[in-house]
């Protein structure tokens, strides 16, 4: 089975250079008219230029490919819209969102101030915000549409240093959890992709792991959960050097204390190893699966 994208149009945010890139040309490849979205900071996301997406454009119409140039910051609401209306006037339509997008600004939590909290949160967290609401809007008319938004195991599982990179990206996958339910009913999938790869971000970081990681081997997951092909949605992979897996979010069995039952906190302590088991676990999709697994324990006498 191929999997083509020839009618469709693809936003990929943060094009100009590394993951985005290897993207928004793979997506060209397969027939997708792309939007090449990119302010062309630094890693920092201080200035700004041109230079990163036009020449990802003209890369793709070198190859014979159809793309447009959007150089909007998409960390403001305004230049999140005018992205999707880049979509929609050069191709007249918008079928994927890849946001990835993204910069860093890296302190332990005792040396960060809000401008650098502010920056981060607004490019990865407010920024998907501001791309897939207008994009969400015109996907619910045409009752189709692909998000995948980036994550990072700084975010999933953690790394020192990174409180404000950490927080945004794990609130992708909350913001990632719930369009997927409110997309559901309008064929619209939403999933996320938490890749590591070498790029300008990453070069000084990777040591003797940076020549397994090329950006290339992030490249097919994230097309694939952007084709029509791909039925899953409120999901999370990691990409990493060619190893393709499931993140997901797990709740124990638990334990749980009796109909009226008020414990006290020595009573958690006690049934810790109940609380924290992993037998038996479930991967609930929204709060309702939570709770709707609890009925039969809370109907007990
Ligand atoms: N490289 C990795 O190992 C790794 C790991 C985890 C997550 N990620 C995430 O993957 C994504 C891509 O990162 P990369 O490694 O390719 O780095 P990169 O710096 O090469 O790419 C990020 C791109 O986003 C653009 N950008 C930044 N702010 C923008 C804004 N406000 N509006 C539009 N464009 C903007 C930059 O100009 C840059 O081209 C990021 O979200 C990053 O956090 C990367």
């Amino acid at each position: 089975m191929s999997l083509e994208f020839g009618d469709q149009t693809v936003i990929v945010t943060g094009a100009g250079g590394g993951l985005g890139r290897q993207y928004a040309l793979e997506f060209a490849r397969r027939g997708a008219a792309v939007v090449v979205n990119d302010a062309g900071g630094s890693v920092a996301g201080a200035g700004g230029s041109d230079v990163p997406a036009s020449r990802v454009v003209e890369e793709i119409v070198a190859n014979g490919g159809r793309a447009v140039a959007s150089l909007d910051s998409i960390a403001t609401p305004e230049g999140g819209a005018a992205v999707v209306d880049a979509a929609i006037a050069a191709f007249g339509r918008v079928d994927v969102v890849v946001h990835n997008a993204g910069i860093l600004r890296d302190k332990s939590l005792v040396k960060l101030d809000w401008a650098d909290l502010d920056a981060v949160l607004d490019v990865h967290l407010r920024g998907a915000f501001y791309v897939s609401k207008p994009a969400f809007i015109h996907m619910k008319d045409s009752k189709y549409g692909r998000f995948v938004f980036t994550s990072s195991n700084a975010g999933v599982f953690g790394n020192f240093g990174q409180s404000n990179y950490g927080a945004a990206k794990a609130g992708l996958v909350g913001l990632s959890n719930v369009l997927a339910i409110e997309g559901a009913k309008s064929g619209i999938t939403s999933n996320v992709i938490m890749p590591v790869a070498r790029t300008r971000m990453t070069e000084d970081l990777l040591g003797h792991f940076a020549d397994q990681v090329a950006p290339e081997l992030v490249t097919p997951m994230v097309v694939f959960l952007a084709s029509a092909a791909c039925e899953l949605t409120h999901e999370c992979f990691s990409a990493v050097g060619g190893r393709y897996a499931r993140v997901f979010t797990g709740l124990t069995q638990g334990w749980y204390a009796g109909k009226g039952v008020v414990p006290s906190a020595e009573d958690i302590l006690v049934h810790l190893d109940e609380i924290e088991n992993r037998d038996g676990y479930t991967v609930p999709l929204s709060t309702a699966d939570e709770l709707t697994a609890l009925l039969p324990l809370l109907a007990q006498e």
